[in-house]
């Protein structure tokens, strides 16, 4: 069946994850940890995912907000960065996180060849809505599906059967695109065509299926839309 739907991860993938604690670096305040700004949004991120994974593993689902919180208080209290002023800026930030670079374009492309594009994220609806608004991509997505309607993270199928649930669109006319390997992975098992946008040219994570497609960012992917649609 041919794509109809672009369906797209949320967080590193349309919106940069890094930039929260890249911005609090550069403000005045921040000398004193500034250069080791990748190191804490790295942990914030692994932890982040960490804690979805075991949720849904132990049925202990929380909210994405509320995870992205305790992911955070773990990396600030490994780092040694206790202000409360700092917590409250990065989380300030992460709400309205900017989109990567070749987004807007990227998408007005496959509007314009005719494919549905929204996204699919663990995402809270309140935390997609912003996002989306701060990024400027309101006019370019359909929707923003988020996991709070069944409960669970991903990778349980519960969520990616959200696509067909409330798009109406079968998984094998769906093209699903994350920078998330093991999303990715999960999603290509579940039955979606995928792309793995592989922005830091990380191995291939060991998993049960392999994502069709690798593009190292989201440039192109109009093109392979075309090529294979
Ligand atoms: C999301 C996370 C996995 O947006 O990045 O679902």
């Amino acid at each position: 069946m041919p794509i109809t739907a672009c369906i797209f991860d949320a967080y590193g993938t349309l919106f940069d994850v890094g930039a929260a604690a890249r911005v609090a670096a550069s403000e005045p305040g921040a000398e004193a940890w500034s250069t080791r700004w990748p190191e804490l949004a790295a942990d914030w991120r692994r932890k982040q995912l960490e804690y979805t994974w075991i949720r849904a593993g132990a049925d202990a689902h929380l909210d994405f907000w509320q995870v992205t919180q305790d992911g955070l208080d773990w990396a600030l209290e490994r780092h040694g960065l206790t202000e409360p002023d700092l917590r409250e800026r990065l989380l300030a930030l992460y709400m309205e996180l900017a989109a990567y670079p070749e987004v807007p374009e990227m998408l007005a492309g496959l509007q314009k060849a005719g494919k549905r594009c929204a996204i699919l994220s663990n995402g809270t609806p309140d935390m997609l809505a912003a996002a989306i608004r701060s990024a400027g991509l309101d006019d370019l997505l359909e929707a923003a599906l988020s996991v709070e309607d069944v409960g669970v993270f991903k990778p349980d199928a519960r969520v990616y059967d959200l696509v067909e649930a409330k798009l109406g669109v079968a998984p094998d006319a769906v093209l699903f695109v994350s920078s998330n390997g093991w999303d990715a992975c999960s999603a290509a098992a579940y039955g979606f065509t995928t792309v793995w946008v592989n922005r830091e040219g990380a191995p291939l994570d060991r998993l049960h299926e392999k994502p069709a497609h690798v593009l190292p960012d989201l440039t192109g992917l109009p093109d392979l839309v075309a090529r294979i649609a």
